[in-house]
């Protein structure tokens, strides 16, 4: 055979060849983990015992630890040295789906962002009527859009209703009632939430050179991120009005931006200011989300509890000063929904800053892969939680603890106090 025709040959074998090693031969558990991670994890969390073990991840590897005493040894570690903040990064892809990028580690932005979300939920009570409102009025619309049928059963889709009606609340307690109630912000904002969700697993798993491709096919022109950052800017610019005209008030800030501008210099520039609130609204609208959506699920397919549930919160939603404590019935129904659907399968995300993590037992975790506590496993043990794998609302009920505790690893939704606020 003459040199040409081997050529040939190996210019029309050499392509599949590559691509079948690429993805086939190193890669094809990587991309396994997006179809089934959890059984992965959770099968070889059975074989490991207590110690950590890892998985490969598209474009990177995971570290899972079960046992105390990681986790115990992870709580006691800077976060300079196990970055949570890295985690975040590669995980949100920020530079791909909102068009700015973060430093690695968490700056000094963060805590007048924090500092305003305490001081909205700390008067939390004067937005809940209209949180209430809000919830009412998306799921009646829902309702009515969706006529029941024949036999009495109307279909309300889930997903879409809660996912508008979550971010609807969540931009009013960050940008307040007027953008909550303007149609087009939240049309245009929950599309934008959707599209840099896609923008950001689409940057994680596909080749770099083919990504941006994809992202414009997601994100086309960005008028709907546009639309989102224009809005807070112009928020955020009536605020600077406000001020300036010095309308020295002495209210207390209704919004978390406005609690926010009020501890921030005055002379930051309307970008900076834009990317930290869109940040927050992003993440503030998604994870909560899921959660509601698991505990309608599970409140409407143990139908013999509705009635009870329906009781004890006609005294205390409908009441505006009413203690929202005294619901204790639906605080044990979420937290069973959260602990049997368990929708992170993995918490207290972190990534090896720079060197190498080590712990005590001599598991190394190498610079920039990501280490996470494995928390399901918890969640399914049957010596911490009696037929774990059974729903029972009463579990929790008069356990006194609360949905939002962070005990320790038996209830690890928040984290480790790493991260407490
Ligand atoms: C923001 O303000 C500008 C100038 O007043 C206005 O033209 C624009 O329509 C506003 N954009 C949004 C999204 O509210
Ligand atoms: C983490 O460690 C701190 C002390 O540094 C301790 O007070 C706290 O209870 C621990 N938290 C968890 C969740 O283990």
């Amino acid at each position: 055979m003459d040199l040409a025709w081997s050529q040939a040959i190996l210019c029309i074998l050499l392509p599949p060849v590559c691509i079948y090693v690429f993805f086939v031969q190193l890669h094809w558990k990587s991309w396994k983990y997006l179809s089934s991670g959890r059984d992965m994890m959770m099968a070889m969390a059975d074989q490991c015992g207590d110690a950590a073990f890892s998985v490969p991840i598209p474009g990177n590897r995971l570290h899972l630890f079960t046992s105390k005493r990681h986790w115990d040894e992870l709580n006691s570690t800077s976060l300079d040295v196990l970055s949570n903040h890295a985690w975040s990064k590669d995980m949100l892809q920020p530079k791909a789906a909102f068009g700015y990028d973060w430093s690695d580690r968490r700056n000094e932005e963060g805590m007048p962002i924090v500092r305003a979300i305490r001081t909205i939920s700390n008067q939390f009570s004067i937005l809940r009527p209209e949180c209430v409102r809000i919830l009412e009025q998306d799921f009646n619309q829902a309702m009515e859009s969706n006529p029941s049928g024949k036999n009495a059963i109307g279909r309300v889709p889930l997903w879409p209703t809660i996912q508008f009606s979550l971010a609807r609340i969540t931009t009013l307690m960050i940008c307040g009632e007027d953008v909550a109630n303007d149609p087009e912000f939240m049309e245009r904002s929950v599309k934008f939430l959707d599209e840099a969700g896609k923008v950001a697993e689409a940057t994680k798993i596909l080749p770099s050179f083919i990504s941006p491709v994809v992202k414009m096919l997601i994100q086309g022109r960005n008028l709907n991120r546009d639309y989102v950052y224009a809005t807070i800017a112009n928020k955020t610019e009536e605020f600077r009005r406000a001020k300036a005209a010095s309308e020295d008030t002495k209210e207390l800030p209704k919004t978390i931006l406005n609690a926010f501008m009020e501890t921030v210099p005055d002379d930051w520039p309307t970008t900076r200011v834009v990317h930290i609130v869109n940040t927050l609204w992003y993440s503030a609208s998604q994870g909560i989300t899921v959660l509601a959506a698991h505990l309608i699920q599970d409140i409407y397919t143990h139908e013999s509890h509705i009635r009870d549930l329906q009781q004890e919160c006609r005294g205390v939603l409908d009441d505006a000063d009413s203690d929202m404590s005294k619901l204790p019935l639906l605080e044990a129904f979420l937290m069973e929904s959260m602990r049997t659907k368990c929708f992170q399968s993995t918490t207290i995300h972190r990534v090896a800053l720079g060197k190498p993590y080590t712990f005590s037992d001599g598991y190394s975790v190498p610079a920039g892969e990501i280490l996470s506590f494995l928390q399901h496993k918890v969640y399914s043990d049957d010596t911490l939680y009696a037929e774990a794998r059974n729903f029972h609302p009463a579990r929790f009920q008069g356990s006194g603890r609360a949905a939002t505790d962070m005990p320790g690893m038996e209830w690890a939704f928040w984290g480790n106090s790493k991260l407490a606020w």
